[in-house]
């Protein structure tokens, strides 16, 4: 397959790429900091220059033809201000997606994060940072815009809170509200590098943990 992944040089893209060239895939990694081409080229991937709150969705699409599915794992973290968020977790998420349906690529994975309940319908949270509620409103802004396009085959993986800890290779993934705790980046890797070819899980908005359940088994009982 071919995998375009947005945001390639963050932290759980960067565990992903080399999983998914193992499996045999071609990585195409969007990144808007030169200097981390290299690194992309050291883990295997076609790295591309575009910044996704500059770049349109006509510049994403010739880098999107072709593959078989996109991975949208880039986010303004806690940096900036909330325009900044919602130009790259939101807009660049939306623009992903422009790009895929217009070069017909069906299969979309957003990596979004848990706690968007508490933002529905413009609900503030009590005792939240407010940078944090900007962070989840834009999150839920992308899932919302990207569940309304049903030319995409959408999973949406939230994970709990990102560790650097080893990866162990088992999960909680689920359907249902998992509640908060963290999961190694190393394990929503191989998550969303199993999601890729799971398309059975395409529709489902999916939360993650660390858990027991082997990953593969974990997705395929979802698929
Ligand atoms: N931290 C958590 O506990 C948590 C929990 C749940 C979900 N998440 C989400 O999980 C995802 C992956 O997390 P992570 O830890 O791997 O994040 P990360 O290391 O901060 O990586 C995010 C990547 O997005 C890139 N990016 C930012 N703005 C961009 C732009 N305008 N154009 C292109 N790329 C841009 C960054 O590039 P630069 O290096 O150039 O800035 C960075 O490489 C993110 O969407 C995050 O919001 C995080």
């Amino acid at each position: 397959m071919k995998v375009v992944v947005v945001g390639a040089h963050g932290k759980v893209a960067r565990l992903l790429t080399p999983l998914l060239v193992a499996g045999g895939h071609d990585v195409v990694g969007v990144v808007r900091n030169p200097d981390h081409t290299a690194d992309l080229e050291a883990d295997g991937a076609a790295p591309v220059l575009l910044d996704v709150e500059s770049a349109s969705a006509a510049d994403l699409q010739p880098h999107v033809e072709g593959a078989d599915a996109v991975v949208f794992a880039a986010g303004a973290g806690g940096k900036g201000g909330p325009q900044r968020k919602l130009d790259v977790d939101r807009d660049g998420a939306i623009s992903l997606a422009d790009a895929a349906a217009a070069a017909g690529v069906r299969r979309y994975l957003l990596v979004s994060a848990m706690g968007l309940e508490s933002v529905v319908d413009g609900a503030t949270p009590d005792g939240v940072d407010p940078g944090f509620v900007d962070y989840l409103r834009a999150k839920l802004a992308a899932e919302d815009a990207l569940r309304s396009r049903p030319e995409l085959d959408l999973t949406v993986l939230r994970p709990g809170r990102l560790s650097d800890e080893p990866g162990t290779g088992r999960v909680a993934l689920s359907r249902s509200t998992l509640g908060h705790d963290d999961v190694p980046r190393a394990d929503v890797a191989a998550v969303l590098a199993a999601l890729v070819q799971a398309p059975g899980t395409a529709g489902q908005t999916l939360e993650l943990l660390a858990g027991d359940v082997p990953v593969e088994e974990a997705v395929a009982a979802l698929a």
